[in-house]
Formats: C-alpha cells, sequence, structure tokens
C-alpha cells in the first residue's frame, strides 16, 4: 500500500500563521502537523509515500528530506495550484501506479490514526473505505448519509442542507479503481475537482465504498482555535516516552503532571509547571512565572513573571508581563512586554491579519 500526504492549501484561515510558512509545518505539541500524518503512514504499514505540495512549501523537503527519519521513502509531487483533493490525486496517478493507497490530508488529526480503515479494508469488499464521525457543524465539511445498515445514501462535499451529521474525514483508502473515476470527474461550482464527487461517483459504479465511524478524537486544523484543541488533545494522549525531561529542573521549583523538556532549558526556583506541558530547547521558566496544562513552548523562548495557560507558543518567543495569558497562539520571535513609561497603554506592532484580545 501506498501512501498520499496532502500539503497544499493555502490555510487562509490560518492567517497571520500562515503569511510565512506552510500550515502543515505548524507545531503541535512543538511537532510541525505533517508529521503525525507520516507517523500513521507508517504505522498503517505504509512505506513509500508522496508528499503533494501547493504553492506554499516552505520548510518541508528541508524538514522531512527522503523520510529516512520516520522510516518512510518520501517523493514530493507539486500540485502548484490547488484544484481540489482529486486533482491532487490526478497528480500523483505515476507514482501510485496501480497499487491501493491511503491519501491522508496534512491538515488532519487522528486519535487513531489509519488503523480502523486497514481492519475494515481487510474484510476484502471494498473498492475505497471512508471515516466518518458526528460534528456539530456538517455544513463544513464533506458529509456522509448511512443507512442503519452502514450502507452509504449519500455523500456530499459542504451541503448547505447536510442530510446528516457525519463528516467524512480527511483520510481515505482506496483501490486503483478511483483512478478511472477520476479520469471522467468534472470539475464542481467552485471549479475544483471533489474527493467527494470521485466516491461517491465510485460508490454509484461499484458499490463497493465502505464508510466506518471513527471511535477517538479527530481534528480538522482550519482554524487557530483548532490548533489549540488539537495541541491539548495531542498534550493529553502523548505516551509517557514523549515527556522526557533533558533540561534542569531547580528542586526549588514546582512541578507536577507531565513535562517534557529539551536539552538546555532551564525552570527556576519559584516557577510553577503544571503539565501536560512540553517545553522546547533553551527554554527558560523564570522564578515567578506559571505555565499551566496544555501548552506548548518553542526552544529558545523566555518566560518571566507571566502566566500561560492552553496556548501554543512557537520557537524564541518572550513573555515578560505580570498577567496571564490563555488560549493563545504566538509566532516566532514574538516578544510580550510590559510598557513601563508614559504616555501608558497598550503598543502594538502587529502584522496583517492578526488577532488581538485584551
Ligand atoms: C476536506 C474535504 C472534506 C473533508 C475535510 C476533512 O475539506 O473536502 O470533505 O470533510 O477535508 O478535513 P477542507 O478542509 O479541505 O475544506
Amino acid at each position: 500500500m501506498k501512501g498520499l500526504l496532502l500539503a497544499g492549501g493555502h490555510g487562509t484561515r490560518l492567517r497571520p500563521l500562515t503569511f510565512r510558512g506552510n500550515k502543515h509545518m505548524l507545531p503541535i505539541a512543538n511537532r510541525p502537523l505533517l508529521f503525525y500524518g507520516l507517523d500513521h503512514l507508517k504505522e498503517a504499514g505504509v512505506r513509500e509515500v508522496a508528499i503533494i505540495l501547493g504553492p506554499i512549501k516552505e520548510g518541508i523537503e528541508d524538514q522531512i528530506g527522503d523520510g529516512a527519519d520516520f522510516g518512510l521513502h518520501v517523493t514530493y509531487i507539486t500540485q502548484g495550484e490547488p484544484k481540489g483533493l482529486a486533482h491532487a490525486v490526478l497528480c500523483a496517478r505515476e507514482f501510485l501506479g496501480e497499487e491501493d493507497f491511503l491519501m491522508y490530508l496534512g491538515d488532519n488529526l487522528l486519535e487513531h490514526g489509519a488503523a480502523p480503515y486497514l481492519e475494515r479494508f481487510a474484510q476484502g469488499d471494498a473498492s475505497a473505505v471512508v471515516g466518518a464521525v458526528p460534528v456539530k457543524e456538517p455544513r463544513h465539511y464533506g458529509v456522509v448519509e448511512m443507512a442503519p445498515d452502514g450502507n452509504i445514501l449519500s455523500i456530499e462535499e459542504k451541503p448547505a442542507s447536510p442530510k446528516s451529521n457525519l463528516a467524512l474525514i480527511g483520510v481515505y483508502l482506496f483501490t486503483p479503481e478511483i483512478h478511472r473515476i477520476i479520469a471522467e470527474l468534472k470539475p464542481s461550482k467552485r471549479g475544483e475537482l471533489e474527493i467527494t464527487d470521485a466516491i461517491w461517483a465510485l460508490h454509484k459504479a461499484t458499490g463497493r465504498v465502505r464508510a466506518i465511524r471513527l471511535e477517538g478524537w479527530w481534528k480538522d486544523t482550519g482554524q487557530p482555535t483548532d490548533l489549540i484543541e488539537a495541541n491539548e488533545r495531542v498534550l493529553a494522549s502523548r505516551p509517557k516516552s514523549f515527556f522526557a525531561v533533558q533540561g534542569e529542573i531547580d528542586p526549588q521549583a514546582n512541578v507536577s503532571g507531565h513535562i517534557a523538556l529539551g536539552a538546555g532549558s532551564v525552570i527556576a526556583a519559584g516557577a510553577t509547571i503544571r503539565g501536560p506541558v512540553v517545553l522546547g530547547r533553551k527554554v527558560r521558566v523564570e522564578s515567578g512565572a506559571y505555565i499551566g496544562p496544555y501548552t506548548s513552548i518553542g526552544d529558545g523562548s523566555v518566560i518571566r513573571r507571566a502566566e500561560i495557560d492552553h496556548s501554543i507558543l512557537m520557537e524564541n518567543v518572550t513573555v515578560d508581563i505580570p498577567g496571564r495569558i490563555v488560549d493563545s497562539i504566538i509566532g516566532r520571535g514574538s516578544q510580550i512586554s510590559e510598557r513601563t513609561h508614559h504616555p501608558k497603554g497598550h503598543s502594538f506592532i502587529l502584522g496583517d491579519s492578526t488577532q488581538v484580545v485584551l
């Protein structure tokens, strides 16, 4: 089985975080989002993976290379302008050949990865396996309507009036039959070759598309709040081995719960950390500062006086204020400090499309 990991897409809803880089490289528990997809493909027994790149590809090839660090053989295919998920499959036609493949949208995170798909596929009666979970706002997703016996009644992409509350997860298992369908596919109203249209056409042609309802959590990281939630879910479910302490914790620091601390980091006397948290390398948490659960802090960051909870701080962030920061994402190299001179007030230097909630 081959793997297709999609990392195109502009990530416009994640601006300003995506002005500079690819959204799939944003950190969740201090690891790029895309790494989790690679882990899941590996766990599913895939060895050959093609990563589909869009126009913003910064950092992906540099950090993943030939995939050896992940136990995979990774190649790259440029989709150029994203023209739909089925178009990505078309771009990978030669790489995929006549093998079955797992397609994984790089902005999706699943608690149990692709294992349930493989189990269903092993029953031997499927031309494709798709996964679904109930959601509150199905109109933002592909929507599957299922009969009580599990038979698929309809599949639609972002319908205005959804026929069920079951969202299609961005992980799909296909046999090569899908290529014949995609070759005939017409662009949708929004001008894209939709994978949902291809799946529905395949089901009509073969009656062999199988939908499974997934247990465990699933996150499509389309918006900033999704990243914060994904960070929480991932920190809550990382294995104990992830929470290794390589840096230094002063005996007078108050540390409880699981914490991962990178080499060269220091938690000073009088600092308080309540896990699960991950702190990268060369991080300094100074006396009086507090880091609360579900927080990730990138390499080289310094936290002085502040309390930080349920947040993602990227690399080289300095926070030095006597206040509390919650539910936040702070980009690389940012500084939050206290203004001590007149005129008093908040002072900002913010990039485009920034959000400030005081
Ligand atoms: C894509 C698919 C959609 C699916 C979703 C899952 O949408 O088109 O069917 O439900 O991924 O993440 P996108 O998030 O790219 O708009």
